[in-house]
């Protein structure tokens, strides 16, 4: 394998619309896929008011550098290594992202300084602000992809057109464009540049290249050698 960088996408959701809006999303992207689930299962969020989710989320703000503030989720086995990309895909609750989420990104989202973050939103009207501020606050060296995707738990059925103007919108073809001019199967002669002719990449070793360069990429085969300079 030669790099391995791509994109890991990562949801909760409780009444299915993230669930829906990730399975749309995941029939135009590759990606490595995470569904976050509480521990303790069964719970009603939604009754007496919202009363679970909301003391949930009370906690949060009140103590939002406690990792007691957060709710149990199933153990996550993830290295964030591999991704160069994180997608999260979010429920609104009460103005903030839901807290089973939050209780992932409190463990991981340090893990994702520099990576590029997109965050995709679903409430049923309200805006998205707090979820962001959310999502920054537990990613704090992310590198957030703009604008953020809301959709609207009335838009769920239209959410494949609408992350197809997303992903346009936020360049995300360009993201991904070197994995694949040197994906899995690069072959070992090819090599990696940056425009001062320093060699970057040679063989087998994983690496992520930084953004806000340009690179060339030559492969050279005994019969047919090429370079290819891209834009990353
Ligand atoms: C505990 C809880 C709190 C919520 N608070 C809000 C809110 O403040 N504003 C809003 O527009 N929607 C709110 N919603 C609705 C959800 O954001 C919306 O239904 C969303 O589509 C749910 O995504 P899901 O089906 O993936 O769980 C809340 C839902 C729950 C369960």
């Amino acid at each position: 394998m030669a790099i391995s960088a791509k994109t890991l996408l990562v949801y909760y959701s409780y009444t299915n619309n993230v669930h829906t809006i990730v399975t749309a999303l995941q029939s135009q992207i590759e990606a490595d896929v995470i569904s976050i689930e509480p521990t303790e299962k069964g719970l009603d969020y939604a009754a007496d008011n919202y009363a679970i989710g909301s003391a949930q989320i009370s906690a949060i703000r009140a103590n939002p550098d406690d990792a007691g503030s957060y709710p149990a989720i199933d153990p996550v086995t993830v290295n964030l290594d591999k991704y160069d990309t994180v997608i999260v895909a979010a429920p609104l609750w009460w103005s903030n992202m839901a807290a089973p989420l939050q209780t992932f990104l409190f463990g991981h989202g340090k893990e994702m300084a520099g990576k590029n973050i997109g965050l995709i939103v679903s409430s049923a009207s309200s805006g998205i602000s707090g979820v962001e501020a959310d999502a920054h606050r537990l990613i704090p060296e992310g590198r957030f992809l703009s604008p953020s995707l809301w959709i609207k738990s009335s838009q769920t059925s239209n959410a494949a057109s609408m992350i197809t103007n997303w992903l346009k919108e936020v360049g995300y073809s360009n993201l991904s464009a070197i994995y694949d001019v040197i994906g899995d199967d690069m072959p070992e002669n090819t090599r990696i540049f940056d425009l001062s002719g320093n060699l970057i990449k040679h063989g087998e070793d994983m690496i992520l290249l930084p953004h806000g360069g340009i690179y060339i990429v030559q492969s050279a085969g005994a019969k047919n050698a090429t370079s290819k300079k891209i834009i990353w």
